[in-house]
């Protein structure tokens, strides 16, 4: 028996597959589920008490070589890159190819806005999504309580009356101006929350460009300038008009429109038969707001503004519907491939 095991050993030593089917038949020889090592393992009954214990420890001593011999085998012949394995290693081939995506309507939209007040020497601000009640509300000038709360239906996070989803971007008015000193000249792009009936014209979420210029002698002429400068910019138009209108945070506070005439029935709805395209709420913070956020109000005042993107978007690129901007399909933004952000 003992030799029996030993000739076996030799054997496997001596084996040299060169191929991956070679391989394989040395695989089944001595390891595979009927291999020739296996009864060997039986044939300890029929060895003397005495030797059992180095008979069992020589056949354990041919399954590991086998098993080393092979992993030895195994690792040689995948680096030696014979056969087809080059091909699957070949890294000189050409990879999958990377669709070119496009830019979303809407960013396009938001990228050509804060360019133009970056020009005008604007900087870019930022505030989170997830506000607390303070900045979005309070600092605001609209404590709880206040009626104009309802002026925007507001999603809370569940189980919090101090955390929501921001309503509008003049939170970051209040971020800004508790940490930064005048002269203060940015605009905050970003996403912000309603609860909305969704429909064509409006979403439960959708864009603001919020604008804050706070330093010593701002005046209104100074908002009307630069916000038709804007339009100018945008739209190809100086005609603006600014109704009179309320705000919890400005006084006096206004509505910007744009002529964008009434020349096809795009413009028409648009505009709701007027001509007129409704595009920001605007006015001079109130003083209260200065204070509370920490500016002397007797020596500085500003303006601010707070614009939508998506009816600009809309007009833009003639888009009939707000609900497409969000629903992201493919062949709705494919047409954008081309758009250069402004
Ligand atoms: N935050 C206002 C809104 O969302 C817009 C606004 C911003 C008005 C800044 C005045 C000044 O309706």
């Amino acid at each position: 028996m003992f030799e029996k095991v030993q000739q076996l050993i030799q054997e496997i030593e001596a084996a040299s597959p060169a191929t991956k089917d070679e391989l394989e038949q040395f695989r089944i020889r001595y390891l595979g589920s009927k291999n020739l090592i296996k009864p060997l393992f039986g044939e300890i009954k029929n060895v003397p008490n005495e030797q059992k214990k180095e008979y069992g420890q020589l056949v354990n001593q041919a399954k590991e070589t086998a098993e080393r011999k092979y992993a030895e085998l195994e690792e040689a012949l995948s680096t030696s890159a014979a056969g087809e394995d080059a091909v699957l290693f070949d890294l000189s081939r050409p990879g999958d190819p990377i669709a070119p995506g496009s830019r979303h309507p809407i960013a396009t939209t938001l990228n050509r806005i804060t360019g133009i007040f970056q020009r005008m020497g604007f900087s870019i601000a930022e505030g989170p999504d997830i506000e607390d009640d303070w900045h979005n509300f309070t600092a605001m000038n609209t404590p709880e309580d206040h009626p104009a709360r309802d002026m925007q239906d507001t999603f809370y996070l569940l189980g919090s009356k101090e955390m929501l989803l921001r309503t509008h971007t003049s939170p970051v008015q209040a971020r800004v101006m508790t940490t930064q000193k005048p002269p203060i000249r940015i605009i905050a792009p970003g996403r912000v929350y309603r609860n909305e009936t969704i429909s064509a014209r409006s979403h439960a979420q959708f864009h603001q460009v919020e604008g804050l210029y706070v330093d010593e002698g701002v005046s209104f002429a100074d908002m009307k300038q630069t916000l038709m400068y804007f339009a100018q910019e945008m739209f190809g138009t100086p005609k603006i008009r600014l109704r009179p209108s309320y705000f919890p945070f400005t006084e006096p506070s206004a509505e910007m429109d744009v002529w964008i005439g009434m020349d096809n029935e795009k413009n028409y709805r648009l505009s709701k038969g007027t001509g007129w395209l409704e595009i920001l709420g605007c006015g001079m913070v109130d003083p209260d707001v200065l204070e509370m956020c920490g500016i002397d109000s007797q020596r500085y005042s500003g303006f601010a503004f707070g614009m939508g993107i998506e009816r600009q978007a809309l007009r833009l690129y003639d888009i009939p519907d707000i609900r497409l901007f969000f629903e992201n399909d493919v062949r709705f933004l494919r047409q954008f491939g081309g758009v250069i952000p402004g």
